[in-house]
């Protein structure tokens, strides 16, 4: 158990502070050249937005925290090594649908005490959304408290995941697993934004969510906030979740959680048939 240099809610003040102004750079951006580039691999892409926001979040945080270490999408590890505090940092998740001019992306700031996520915020300038959460503190949508879904049927449920830059060359891309549960369920999104995923389930307008080869600047801040709305964040086994790169998530309302699991599972045998497809 770490014991805290601030009160929680501090560190929850600053993540806001950090993404509402980055929300702002993305809305400033929107109509402006954003000088796309890939990254090494195809479709793995990077804009001037990206760096814009990243730098103005580094600012902020480094200004109120300058002993902690953060790890950003765009500028990997920077600061102390030896802190219990890691913030990982998404400013622009959702780059693609940014990149093509398609509004679906949010800023994704999360706090890791003791490599526990504890404080996150997840701030979607095209929607006005702020979502935060602490632990302990509970989970709130524009400063309102929020509650996952109450749907127990994986049958009646609607799904959100997503697909790493990678699934073209790897077997483990999740096609079968997108494919099978679209069959078992009412539907299942890809809304390219991962932590805007976990708060679309946070606050009860999808049922679950899953991905692999996940980062934890996606996902660090949005599980926070599921689980402080009452949901569960795993591995896909219902293991605990280890914040890792290349990690696999499966997070929901609870009450379909070992349904998905187990549906994870099986979908494995469906790889055989793309496979010889
Ligand atoms: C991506 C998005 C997407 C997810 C990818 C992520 P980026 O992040 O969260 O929804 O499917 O795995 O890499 O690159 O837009 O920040
Ligand atoms: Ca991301
Ligand atoms: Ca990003
Ligand atoms: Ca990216």
């Amino acid at each position: 158990m770490v014991s805290l240099t601030e009160p929680l809610e501090k560190f929850l003040d600053i993540a806001t502070e950090a993404a509402l102004s980055a929300g702002a750079i993305l809305l400033e951006n929107w109509s402006e050249d954003k000088n796309i580039e890939e990254k090494g691999r195809a479709g793995d892409l990077v804009t001037r937005v990206d760096r814009l926001a990243e730098a103005e979040i580094l600012k902020i945080i480094s200004r109120h925290f300058p002993e902690h270490a953060i790890l950003a999408e765009e500028s990997g590890k920077l600061g102390e090594t030896e802190t219990e505090y890691l913030w990982a940092i998404d400013p622009l998740d959702g780059t693609t649908n940014y990149a093509h001019g398609y509004p679906v992306s949010v800023v994704s700031i999360g706090l890791l005490i003791g490599g526990v996520p504890t404080v996150g915020a997840v701030y979607n300038p095209f929607r006005n959304e702020l979502f935060r959460a602490a632990t302990g503190l509970g989970a709130t949508l524009n400063r309102r408290p929020i509650r996952v879904s109450d749907t127990i049927d994986l049958s009646k449920s609607l799904l959100v995941s997503g697909f790493a830059y990678d699934r073209r060359q790897t077997p483990d891309n999740n096609y079968a697993e997108f494919c099978y549960l679209t069959h078992l369920t009412r539907g299942v999104r890809r809304s390219g934004s991962a932590a805007m995923d976990l708060t679309d389930v946070a606050c009860g307008r999808l049922d679950g969510y899953w991905e692999r080869g996940i980062q934890p600047w996606d996902i660090t801040a949005g599980s926070v906030i599921l689980v402080e709305a009452g949901g569960k964040v795993s591995a896909y086994d219902e293991n605990p979740l280890v914040i890792e790169p290349g990690g696999r998530v499966l997070a929901t309302n609870g009450r379909i959680h070992t349904s998905l699991s187990q549906a994870l599972q099986k979908a494995s045998a469906w790889n055989l048939q793309f496979e010889s497809f």
